[in-house]
């Protein structure tokens, strides 16, 4: 049966991983998947990580099944992360929340939970998105288009042509946006953007799918979420994607949410049974040793202030990069204006080169990037910006 098979590229992010692993170059830089590192290059476990997994071994008493809504404080403890303690959608009953196997978890099972709502819906994707984005929503049988986002060649937002193309979207579809850091461009709403989306989004009544993979790494944890609450005290339906691997750098562990709003109790608790249906049937129920350390950390004050910290240590170094890296292109005499990189958010920017230098930075100087030009800004270090600012000075 396999013969019928051909060989599918590696992906186009995490196949970096495999050649920057086996580069040998001493000084080979690592600009490709999205992950934090510190100034020497690791990925570290957060301190409140390790306090709170401690704590986990010293109490976990069973391994017997969870259920497929997961943890439940993790849930809450999630939801009032996202939404705050009194958001009114909160308060009315309309939010329901189950835990899933990482954020890219919460997006499958979101896929195919739209596909029960509307086997015809269109997922609209900014242009451009994350690349996995596509390929996870086609494979739950979605068609997915694009809506007009960043421009390649001013480095800022195409907003008016964006808000031109949401207003001819119609109740059934449903529009993804990214509630901070976006992924690839960097390029985040402002808050008096958001409105507007919000507004063209409750006039044209379709879904919004609000994918939020980074908060605590733009301006901060509720700065992050403005999008996401507003959106939520203004629309009747809308889904939420969270994921833990980077706000808590627990990648590996495979944790995140789904959550919904209904537009009331009553059906919130049908699209609940629905989102449950879903994931019994794709991994019937999600892992737990994640959501025991993010509820333990969130559930615990002393805790969740040393997260606030290290998270606040993150988001300034990521910030201080992109800083870095201007001043050191200016350093190398390098003439074209890259200060767009300083004015982005979040763990990446495009560097705006050609898909040939990017390649020429591979092959000549060992520094790996998505072949976008997309950047992990996270990878940059005191160590390495010399090099690498010198390294695109020649491909130039
Ligand atoms: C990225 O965009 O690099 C991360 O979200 C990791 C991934 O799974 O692609």
């Amino acid at each position: 049966m396999f013969h019928s098979l051909s060989a599918m590229p590696a992906d186009p992010i995490l196949g970096l991983l495999t050649q920057y692993r086996a580069d040998s170059h001493p000084n080979k830089v690592d600009l490709g998947v999205g992950v934090y590192k510190d100034p020497s290059g690791h990925t570290p476990i957060l301190d409140c990580v390790k306090i709170a997994e401690k704590l986990r071994f010293e109490t976990e008493d069973t391994k017997v099944y969870i259920g497929p809504t997961g943890s439940a404080p993790f849930n809450q403890l999630m939801t009032e992360l996202a939404f705050g303690h009194s958001h009114p959608a909160l308060l009315a009953d309309r939010i329901r929340t189950v835990s899933t196997p990482g954020g890219t978890g919460a997006l499958r099972v979101a896929a195919d939970f739209i596909k029960r709502c509307n086997p015809n819906a269109v997922l609209w994707v900014s242009d451009p998105t994350w690349a996995n984005h596509t390929g996870l929503f086609e494979a739950a049988g979605i068609t997915v288009k694009t809506y007009p986002y960043y421009d390649y060649d001013s480095k800022t937002l195409k907003f008016d042509q964006m808000m031109a193309k949401l207003a001819t979207i119609g109740k059934d579809d449903v529009v993804l946006l990214h509630a901070c850091c976006h992924n690839p461009s960097g390029m985040d709403l402002t808050q008096a953007q958001w409105d507007e989306v919000i507004e063209v989004t409750a006039k044209q009544g379709f879904t919004p799918l609000i994918d939020m993979a980074y908060q605590g790494f733009g301006d901060g944890v509720d700065e992050d979420a403005y999008g996401v609450r507003q959106m939520a005290a203004k629309v009747e339906n809308m889904i939420l994607c969270s994921s833990c691997s980077k706000n808590f750098g627990l990648y590996r562990e495979r944790i995140g949410a789904c959550t919904l709003v209904g537009k009331d109790s009553n059906q919130a608790n049908v699209a609940n049974s629905v989102l449950l249906y879903v994931v019994r049937c794709i991994y019937s129920m999600p892992p737990a040793h994640g959501a025991a350390i993010v509820e333990t950390i969130l559930g615990t004050p002393a805790l969740k202030q040393q997260w606030l910290d290290e998270l606040k240590v993150m988001r300034d170094r990521i910030n201080g990069n992109r800083a870095m890296l201007v001043e050191q292109l200016k350093m190398n005499a390098v003439e074209r204006d890259f200060s767009f990189i300083a004015r982005q958010k979040g763990m990446f920017s495009f560097l705006g080169v050609n898909p040939q230098q990017v390649e020429r930075l591979k092959q000549e100087h060992s520094i790996y990037m998505v072949g976008s030009s997309r950047i992990s800004i996270a990878g940059i270090s005191e160590a390495n910006v010399d090099y690498l600012a010198k390294s695109i000075a020649k491909v130039l």
